[in-house]
């Protein structure tokens, strides 16, 4: 057995022992696939612990941006109180739609906004419309654009709130970017690390996703 072949056994006994059977679940990452979106949703283990991220930081208010088929939005909408919000921003209107459709099937349409358009056009909207801080952000979209997420997400977290951003290693492409995917996460980094107002570390990540990571952000 390789290495990446264990790494997978590992989560896929991680996920039997602590996701379990999830019919939703399961259905929605049918959707994606049957739709031809690219299977680039987080595992149902990194689901479960942004799930638990949030209700760590006890959120009632979310922000995601980078939607595709809600599968990360259930996880995270799941964390909230029955009053929460989770409002996610997406580029492409087609998975904004099957993913409104997985939401309203999971019986959480109503605690989640989907709100369409290119995030930096979209995220000075949410400013401008008076949106009450937000307790965590989780940043999983276009990863060119994550530094400039990251300065967004400061600006509309809570001091005490958590920032998670999907993505920060990339088979260790960080060290030696190969293209503008691994250089945006590189950036994003060195900005998060030199950033005063928070205190960060990244996450090593394997498993049924390959070997990546995720950057976990606590705002001072
Ligand atoms: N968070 C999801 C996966 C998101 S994949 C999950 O884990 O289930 C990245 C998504 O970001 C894609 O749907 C893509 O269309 C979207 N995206 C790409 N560029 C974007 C942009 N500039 N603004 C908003 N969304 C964007
Ligand atoms: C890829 C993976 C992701 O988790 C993501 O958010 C975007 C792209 C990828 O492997 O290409
Ligand atoms: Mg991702």
């Amino acid at each position: 057995m390789s290495k990446d072949e264990l790494f997978a056994a590992v989560d896929a006994y991680i996920e039997r022992l602590f996701v379990g059977e999830d019919a939703l679940l399961e259905a929605v990452l049918r959707s994606t696939v049957e739709a031809g979106m690219p299977p680039i949703q987080v595992s149902a283990v990194q689901g479960k612990f942004l799930y638990l991220l949030a209700k760590l930081c006890r959120a009632r208010r979310i922000l995601e941006v980078g939607t595709l088929a809600g599968y990360s939005a259930i996880w995270l909408a799941r964390a909230l109180p029955p009053d929460g919000r989770l409002i996610s921003l997406e580029v492409d209107p087609k998975h904004a739609a099957i993913a409104q459709k997985n939401l309203e099937r999971a019986g959480l349409a109503e605690r989640v906004e989907i709100v369409i358009g290119p995030a930096l056009e979209t995220l000075p909207g949410l400013q401008s419309r008076g949106e009450p801080p937000f307790d965590m952000v989780f940043i999983d979209a276009d990863k060119e654009n994550y530094t400039a997420y990251l300065d967004w997400a400061l600006k509309l977290t809570r001091a005490g709130g958590l920032i998670v951003a999907d993505n920060v290693i990339r088979e260790g492409q960080v060290l030696a970017p190969e293209d503008s995917f691994a250089q945006g996460v590189r950036d994003f980094n060195a900005a998060l690390a030199a950033e005063p107002r928070v205190e960060a570390v990244l996450l090593q990540q394997v498993g049924v996703k390959g070997y990546d990571g995720m950057a976990i952000a606590l705002v001072k």
